[in-house]
C-alpha cells in the first residue's frame, strides 16, 4: 500500500515534497524529475524556489506528464507554456533539459515513442509528481487507460474538459485530445508522489489508495508501485 502522509495544508505538503526533491538533487545533480501541471503541484514549486537558491540545478532534468494535442505551443495554457512559467523560469532550470510531450499535429504519430526514448536515455524518472483528476485520472490517463500504457494520444473526457475550462475562455476552447505518459510509463518512475487537496479529490484519493485495482480509476495503478507516497490534506483524506 502507498505510504499516506496527512498534512495540515497544501503549503505543508509543498515543503515536505520540496525537501525530498532537494535531497535527491543534493545526492545526484542530474536528478530526473517527473513534473506535473494543474494547481495541485504548485505549492511544491513555490516551496522549492527559495530552497533551491543555494543549489546548482543546471544539470537537473525534467519530463512533464502530458500536453494538449493541437494547441499552439505558445498558447499560455499549453503545458509547455505552463511548465516554462511555473517551473523552469522560477526555479532557474535549464529549459533544454526540461521536456514536455510534443502535442503538435505534425509528427504526432511518433511523438509518444520519441518521448519514451528520451525518458529512457535520461536514465528514467527519479521522482514523479502526480496530481489526480476528479475522475481519478493521473497525467491525462482517463478512465479505461491500460495499466501497461506508454506515452500516447488520448481523448479527454467531458468531465476533464469541464474541470479544465477554467483555464480557457470557454469549455469549447479546451482541446479534445492530449498526449500523456501512460500508466506504464508512470509506474517505471522510481518514486511516485501523488498530491491531492480538498474535499473534491476525496473520492478519487480513496479509490486510488484503497479501491480495487481498476482501469476505471487510473490512479489505482499507484497500488502496483513499490514506492508510492500520497500527500493529502484532511479534506482529501476524508474518505480513506
Ligand atoms: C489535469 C492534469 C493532471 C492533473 C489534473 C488535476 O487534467 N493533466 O495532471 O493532475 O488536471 O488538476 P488540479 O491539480 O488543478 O486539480
Amino acid at each position: 500500500m502507498a505510504e499516506i502522509v496527512i498534512v495540515p495544508d497544501a503549503a505543508a505538503a509543498g515543503a515536505l515534497v520540496a525537501d525530498e526533491i532537494l535531497r535527491l538533487v543534493a545526492a545526484n545533480p542530474e536528478t530526473v524529475l517527473g513534473l506535473a501541471t494543474g494547481s495541485t503541484p504548485l505549492p511544491v514549486y513555490e516551496a522549492l524556489r527559495p530552497r533551491l537558491a543555494d543549489t546548482d540545478v543546471s544539470l537537473v532534468q525534467g519530463f512533464a506528464l502530458d500536453e494538449y494535442v493541437g494547441i499552439d505551443p505558445s498558447h499560455p495554457e499549453s503545458y509547455r507554456s505552463v511548465i516554462a512559467r511555473e517551473v523552469v523560469e522560477p526555479l532557474g532550470l535549464d529549459p533544454r533539459r526540461i521536456r514536455v510531450p510534443d502535442g503538435s499535429l505534425e509528427g504526432i504519430e511518433h511523438a509518444g515513442d520519441d518521448y519514451e526514448r528520451a525518458i529512457l536515455e535520461a536514465g528514467g524518472i527519479d521522482l514523479q509528481l502526480l496530481g489526480i483528476g476528479t475522475d481519478g485520472h493521473i497525467g491525462f490517463n482517463e478512465p479505461g487507460s491500460s495499466f501497461a500504457s506508454l506515452t500516447r494520444v488520448k481523448t479527454l473526457t467531458e468531465q476533464t474538459r469541464d474541470d479544465n475550462a477554467r483555464f480557457f475562455d470557454s469549455v469549447e476552447a479546451v482541446p479534445r485530445h492530449c498526449i500523456t505518459q501512460g500508466l506504464g510509463t508512470i509506474l517505471r518512475a522510481r518514486h511516485l508522489v501523488l498530491l491531492a487537496f480538498g474535499e473534491g479529490k476525496a473520492q478519487a484519493v480513496a479509490g486510488a489508495v484503497e479501491g480495487p485495482l481498476t482501469a476505471s480509476l487510473p490512479g489505482s495503478a499507484i497500488q502496483l508501485h513499490p514506492h508510492a507516497t500520497v500527500v493529502v490534506d484532511e479534506a482529501a483524506a476524508s474518505r480513506l
